[in-house]
C-alpha cells in the first residue's frame, strides 16, 4: 500500500461503503478512515457499528440492508442529518449463490439479484441528491460477469446487470459531473471464496497470470485511485491478476 500524507480541511471526504462489515468493503473502508477520511459503513451484521468504531472516530456503522427499500431510504435519511452530502459510494455489497440451471431456486436468483444488482440501482437513486458535482459512485463487479463460468448463472447475471448499470449510471449522472466506475476484482481471499475446495481453488490459480489470490487491501487500493480519478467515468477496472486475459 503507497503510504499517502492524511487529509484534512476541505479536503476530506464523505465515504459510504456497503457491504463492509469485513472482506473487500472493510478493506475499502479502513484505507479511507486510514487517510483521514470520513467513513460510513453498512452491513446486516449487527455488530457494524463497533467495526465501525474500531476504524477510528471518524467512522460509523449503519446496520442494513440494502435490498430492503425501507433500510435504503434510512441509510440515506442519516447519511443527509450527518454530513449533508456524501462524495464516494462505493456500492460493494455482494452475496454469491452458485448451482446449475436445474438447481436454481428461485430464491437463490432472487436474493442474488436483489443484493448485487436492485440493491447498488436503490442506492444510487436514494443518494445521487446528496452527491455534489465531482462526487464518486464506485460499483463492485465481478469476472464473472464477464465470462461463462459453469454454475455462475445467478452471480453472472446479476454482476453483468451491474456492468450495464454502470454505464448507464455514467452517461446520466455526468450531467451532474458525477462519475461512476467499476472496479472488478478476479479471484480474492475473503469469506466469499473461503469455501471452494482446494481443487477448485487451484484450478483457478492456474489460469490467474500472476499465480496467487488477490488480497482485499489490493481491491481498496484500487477502489481508492478510482474514487479520486477526476476523468475516469464508465469504466471498467479489472483488478485481477491478468485472469480477464487468460480466459
Ligand atoms: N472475493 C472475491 O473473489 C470476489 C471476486 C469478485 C467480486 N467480488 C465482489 O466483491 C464484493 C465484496 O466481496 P467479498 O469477497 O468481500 O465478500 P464477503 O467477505 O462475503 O463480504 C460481503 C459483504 O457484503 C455484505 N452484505 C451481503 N449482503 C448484504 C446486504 N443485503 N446488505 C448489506 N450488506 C450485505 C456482508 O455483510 P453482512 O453479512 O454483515 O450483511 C459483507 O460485509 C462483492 O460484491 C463480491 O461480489 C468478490
Amino acid at each position: 500500500m503507497v503510504e499517502l500524507p492524511a487529509r484534512s480541511g476541505p479536503d476530506v471526504r464523505r465515504w459510504l461503503v456497503t457491504g463492509a462489515s469485513r472482506g473487500i468493503g472493510r478493506a475499502v473502508a479502513a484505507l479511507a478512515a486510514s487517510r483521514g477520511d470520513r467513513v460510513c459503513i453498512v452491513g446486516r451484521d449487527p455488530g457494524i457499528t463497533g467495526i465501525a468504531a474500531a476504524m477510528g472516530p471518524d467512522v460509523f456503522g449503519i446496520p442494513a440492508d440494502v435490498t430492503k427499500p425501507e433500510d435504503v431510504a434510512r441509510i440515506a435519511a442519516e447519511i443527509e442529518v450527518r454530513w449533508g452530502g456524501l462524495d464516494v459510494l462505493v456500492n460493494n455489497a455482494g452475496l454469491h449463490r452458485g448451482g446449475g440451471l436445474e438447481k436454481i431456486a428461485d430464491e437463490d436468483w432472487e436474493a442474488t439479484l436483489a443484493t448485487n444488482l436492485t440493491g447498488p440501482m436503490r442506492m444510487v437513486r436514494a443518494l445521487a441528491r446528496l452527491m455534489p458535482a465531482g462526487s464518486a459512485v464506485v460499483n463492485v463487479g465481478a469476472v464473472v460477469g464477464f465470462r461463462g463460468f459453469p454454475g455462475d448463472s445467478c452471480y453472472g447475471a446479476s454482476k453483468a446487470g451491474l456492468t450495464g448499470l454502470t454505464h448507464v449510471l455514467a452517461v446520466e449522472l455526468a450531467r451532474r459531473q458525477i462519475r461512476v466506475n467499476m472496479v472488478v476484482p478476479g479471484f480474492v481471499d475473503t469469506e466469499m471464496t473461503a469455501t471452494i475446495s482446494d481443487r477448485a481453488r487451484q484450478a483457478i490459480i492456474d489460469r490467474i497470470p500472476l499465480k496467487r489470490m488477490g488480497t482485499a487491501e489490493e481491491m481498496a487500493d484500487v477502489c481508492w485511485s478510482v474514487a479520486g480519478s477526476t476523468y475516469m467515468t464508465g469504466s471498467v477496472i479489472f483488478t485481477d491478476g491478468g485472469l480477464m486475459c487468460n480466459l
